[in-house]
């Protein structure tokens, strides 16, 4: 029983010793480069995901200013899409051309030829999230909310390169 007390306290003091050293850790990196970026709190997809879903479902956004629901789509992302932008940016979209604020959220749908809901699309302006592509933070779901792809997302960002000038926003016109 005794060595049973024991051994949980070495274990305590481990984790205890190990926690400190991580926080050494963050400190030194503090100032450089990297540290800088490691600060920078990653948005998280699946929290994002019930966020505009179930908090501030995106369903009751305004489609993006000038478009209709279910329009054919170039295909990239369905036959049909519809694309919301959340309140914040809706004066913005509307004026066309515009850098979005941050926080601002577009969310597509992208629907296959019969219509029904094959993906969904997030672009998260995220400050500091990544300052050479306008701190877009990129996100791909199932239907029922499985993340697909994440973050600083290649495909993403190539593509949409294209639309640089207007805030990576094809739809920002
Ligand atoms: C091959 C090009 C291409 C790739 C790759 C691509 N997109 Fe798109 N995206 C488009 C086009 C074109 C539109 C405009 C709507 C349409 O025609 O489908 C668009 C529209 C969007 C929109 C609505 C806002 C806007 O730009 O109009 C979001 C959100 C979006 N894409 C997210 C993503 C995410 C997330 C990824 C990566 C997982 C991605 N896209 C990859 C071409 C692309």
């Amino acid at each position: 029983m005794e060595i049973k007390i024991i051994m949980l306290l070495i274990l305590i003091c481990i984790i205890g010793i190990s926690g400190c050293a991580d926080q050494e850790n963050d400190s030194v990196s503090e100032g450089n480069e990297d540290g800088i970026d490691s600060q920078v709190p990653i948005p998280d997809a699946g929290a994002i995901f019930s966020i505009f879903t179930i908090n501030d479902s995106y369903n009751d956004w305004s489609i993006w200013p000038g478009q209709v629901s279910h329009a054919q789509g170039s295909g990239v992302h369905g036959d049909y899409i519809t694309i919301y932008v959340s309140d914040d940016a809706l004066s913005l979209a509307e004026s066309g051309g515009q850098v979005m604020p941050y926080e601002t959220m577009v969310v597509k749908e992208g629907f296959n030829s019969d219509r029904e809901l094959i993906g969904v699309y997030l672009m998260y302006k995220a400050e500091g999230f990544d300052p050479d592509h306008n701190d877009w933070f990129w996100a791909s779901y199932s239907p029922d909310g499985d993340v697909q792809a994440e973050g600083k997302v290649p495909g993403c960002i190539n593509c949409h390169e294209r639309r640089k000038n207007i805030d990576y926003i094809f739809s920002n016109v």
